[in-house]
Order: C-alpha cells, then sequence, then structure tokens
C-alpha cells in the first residue's frame, strides 16, 4: 500500500501544483478531494505552463488516473473549459473520472458570493468569489445539487427548480440584488454540461480502494492550505472546505487506516491572499521585492498576494494537524541575494512568547513575530540539481526550518521546472 496526501501547510498557494505534478511522476492515480475551482494550479511542464482549477494535475502525464472525489465542489462550466483547453493542446482527459456525490456549483452561488461579500463591507473575508462557499452551504443545509442529481434529467428538473426559487427570492429581498436566474435557461444549460459531462462520472471511492488494494500508488492532491480550514484555520477567513490531510479520507471515500505518508507542502517564505491578520507579514520594500521576485499574484484571481518571512509557529501547526511526514519546501530560490533572513520562532503576545499557533483571531492579530536571523547566500540556485550542491547558508536555511518545525524536509524547489526540485528522500 503506497498511499500519499499532499496538502498546502500555509494559507494556501504553496505551490502544491508543482509538487503533485513531480510526484505524479511516481503515482499511479491522482486526485482531489475537495475544494473547487478557487484553486488555482499552475504546473510548468513539456516546455509550456498550464493553469489548472480543478483536474488534479497528474492528467498532464497522460498514463495517471486523475479522480474528483465527492468532497470537491464542481463549477461544470470551468471544468468543460478546462477539459475543452487541455484537449486542445493534445492533453487526453480520457483518464478523468467525477464522483457523482460531489456537489455542483450554480450561478446562483456566485452571485450570492458576491452578494454576502458586499454586504459584509469592510469585514468581507475577501473570498475568490467563485461560490464556493455557498455551493458548500447549500451540501451541509442539504439543499446541494449533486452529480447523481445532474445526471437524471428529471431530478435535476425538479431540484433546480426549487433551487431557483428560493436563490432568487434570496438575491433580492435578503441582498437587495437585481440578479435573477431564468429556470428554462439554467435548465437547459445544466443539460447540456450533463451530457458532455456523463461519460466521465464513475465511483471514486471505489476506484480508489481497488488502487490502493492493488498495491497501486495513490496521491491525494489538497488545494488550499491548513490556515485555510474551516475548523482549524484563521476562521471565519478561511474557505468553505477542509484542506487539512483527513480530509482525503473524507472528501474521495476511503478509511483513514489507508494513509501512509502525508507531505506538508510551504514556501521558503509565506504568503496570504484575501484578508485576516498575518505576524509576519512585510509591509515594507521587501515585501514588494519578494512579491516580484516570487511572482506572487493570484492564479485564479490575479490578486497581489501578501508577502512575509517563513513562520515555525505555523509549521509546527501544520505538523500537529495534518501529522505530517515530510515538507516540500518550494521557491528557495525566490530568497537569493538577501544578506539576511528571518525565520519566525515564537510570538510575543501581552508580553509573553507563546509557541503554539492561537485559536481567536483577536489574539493572532496581537502577536508580534519573534525572530531569528540567519544569514543569506548571494549565488543564484535555480541551476542547483543536487541538494548537496546549495550554498552552505542555503542547506543551513533549509536545516532551521526542519528543526524548528520538527519535521524533515524531502523535497526542495528552486525554479518553477520539473526538474528544479531537489530530492533529499524518496516519497513513495
Ligand atoms: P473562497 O474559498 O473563495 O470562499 O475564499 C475564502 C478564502 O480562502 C479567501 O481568503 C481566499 O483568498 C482563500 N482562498 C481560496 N482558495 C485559495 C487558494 O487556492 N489559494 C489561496 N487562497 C485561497
Amino acid at each position: 500500500m503506497s498511499t500519499v496526501v499532499l496538502i498546502g501547510a500555509q494559507w494556501g498557494d504553496e505551490g502544491k501544483g508543482k509538487v503533485t505534478d513531480f510526484l505524479a511522476q511516481q503515482a499511479d492515480m491522482v486526485v482531489r478531494y475537495q475544494g473547487g475551482n478557487n484553486a488555482g494550479h499552475t504546473v510548468v511542464a513539456r516546455g509550456r505552463t498550464f493553469k489548472l482549477h480543478l483536474i488534479p494535475s497528474g492528467i498532464l502525464h497522460g498514463d495517471k488516473m486523475c479522480l474528483i472525489g465527492n468532497g470537491v465542489v464542481i463549477d461544470p462550466a470551468v471544468l468543460l473549459q478546462e477539459l475543452d483547453s487541455l484537449e486542445s493542446q493534445g492533453i487526453s482527459t480520457a483518464n478523468l473520472r467525477i464522483s457523482p456525490r460531489a456537489h455542483v456549483i450554480f450561478p446562483y452561488h456566485k452571485s450570492i458570493d458576491m452578494a454576502e461579500e458586499e454586504q459584509k463591507g469592510n469585514k468581507r473575508i475577501g473570498t475568490t468569489c467563485r461560490g464556493i462557499g455557498p455551493a458548500y452551504t447549500d451540501k451541509a443545509s442539504r439543499a446541494g445539487i449533486r452529480v447523481a442529481e445532474l445526471m437524471d434529467r428529471e431530478e435535476l428538473a425538479e431540484k433546480l427548480r426549487d433551487a431557483l426559487e428560493a436563490k432568487n427570492k434570496l438575491l433580492a429581498r435578503v441582498y437587495g440584488s437585481e440578479v435573477q436566474f431564468d429556470y428554462r435557461e439554467m435548465l437547459e444549460q445544466y443539460n447540456e454540461y450533463a451530457d458532455r459531462l456523463r461519460g466521465y462520472v464513475d465511483d471514486v471511492s471505489i476506484l480508489v480502494n481497488r488502487a490502493i488494494d492493488r498495491g497501486q500508488k495513490v496521491l491525494f492532491e489538497g488545494a488550499q492550505g491548513t490556515l485555510l480550514d474551516l475548523d482549524h484555520g484563521t476562521y471565519p477567513y478561511v474557505t468553505s472546505s477542509h484542506p487539512v490531510a483527513g480530509a482525503a479520507c473524507l472528501g474521495a471515500g476511503l478509511g483513514p487506516t489507508k494513509i501512509n505518508t502525508v507531505v506538508g507542502v510551504a514556501k521558503a517564505y509565506i504568503t496570504r491572499v484575501g484578508e485576516g491578520p498575518f505576524p509576519t507579514e512585510l509591509h515594507d520594500r521587501l515585501g514588494d521585492h519578494i512579491r516580484e521576485r516570487g511572482c506572487e499574484f493570484g492564479t485564479t484571481t490575479g490578486r497581489p498576494r501578501r508577502c512575509g518571512w517563513f513562520d515555525a509557529v505555523i509549521a509546527r501547526y501544520a505538523a500537529r494537524i495534518n501529522g505530517l511526514s515530510y515538507l516540500a519546501i518550494t521557491k528557495l530560490d525566490v530568497l537569493s541575494g538577501l544578506d539576511t533572513l528571518k525565520i519566525c520562532t515564537g510570538y510575543r503576545y501581552k508580553g509573553e512568547v507563546i509557541n503554539e499557533f492561537p485559536a481567536g483571531l483577536k489574539v493572532l492579530a496581537q502577536c508580534e513575530p519573534v525572530y531569528r536571523e540567519v544569514p543569506g547566500w548571494r549565488e543564484d540556485i535555480s541551476g542547483v540539481r543536487r541538494y548537496n550542491d546549495l550554498p552552505q547558508n542555503a542547506r543551513d536555511y533549509i536545516e532551521r526550518i526542519e528543526e524548528m518545525a520538527g519535521v524533515p524536509v524531502a523535497l526542495v524547489g528552486v525554479g518553477p521546472g520539473r526538474e528544479q526540485t531537489l530530492v533529499l528522500q524518496n516519497i513513495f
């Protein structure tokens, strides 16, 4: 049995797409288990850059089974666009399978997402406005429409009628929105989507469990990051799903005894999009420098990301919540050329140093980072292919991270390409 769950150990955008793509080379199957097209994975492969939002990046390898589990919320318009774009670039999508238990995003979810954000004003979450939260809300309140119902014309007709009646009222009366949706038009459109997607629908739980029983290698690809988890993140500035490792079981339909290894992906620094407290955020020119060098602009929304120093309090928290076996550190090359680097080792709160990530946002907002300074390196490391060829200070930096997080580092990224990945430990 060889199963690996790969998760984001920070606030998302850690470079999971690239690490998944690297590990997918060895895997037989790649599975998405939560989130939706709020995720954006950039993968550089075959000399080209691919931006994927829903389809597991393993699709670029051709021979891998790629599954979208029940825990994902699917916008069929986006999924079809992605399928068309891959096919037009000569990449087969024949190995994709979608769970009939996954919930479907409708245009009213996006309108509600936007209306809610607008109503919150300066207390907004800063969502991606892709309808993710409202789709999960419908799932929890048992008003959602799943892929299974999408595939059944009669059921869809009935469920969509009920849903639209409620959502049009909600938009007009609660949010004062002028947006109203036409039932016939939407039904026709979603019937078309259903016809195009029907061939991809299959029982993901059966496929995953069978693959594991056969001894195949399965990679579970998390989206977003630990601090955006609905339970364990910086609530309410979180997403509406569970990006943590435990959710792989729930979101794909397998038991916890089937997971062998958990890898947490973290940048050599840290970023965040959207609102909410961020202790090591850099508000100065250094923050701008990291944003420019690291191309820290959202794949999904294009928003500039907030940048800061590596936070070992968060790394330790992610290690505990996810039971990390390894860390994969990405974008180490972005830090080249800085004289001194800082790693946050703890937070100063009301005169005392705390070492654990607090639950209260008010507390987090008042936390001052306690830093350990380490010397940087001048060399361009993007051409390095073996860990031992990194400058001594770069290796020392990685070792400090290992020591402070209490987790061994298995992979180090020195650039966006698949070959710019230094292997310290084999994961599969
Ligand atoms: P939502 O997932 O669109 O509801 O957005 C909720 C929060 O999660 C916002 O702060 C978003 O910026 C953040 N978020 C959602 N998806 C991602 C992602 O893939 N990377 C980073 N942040 C994300």
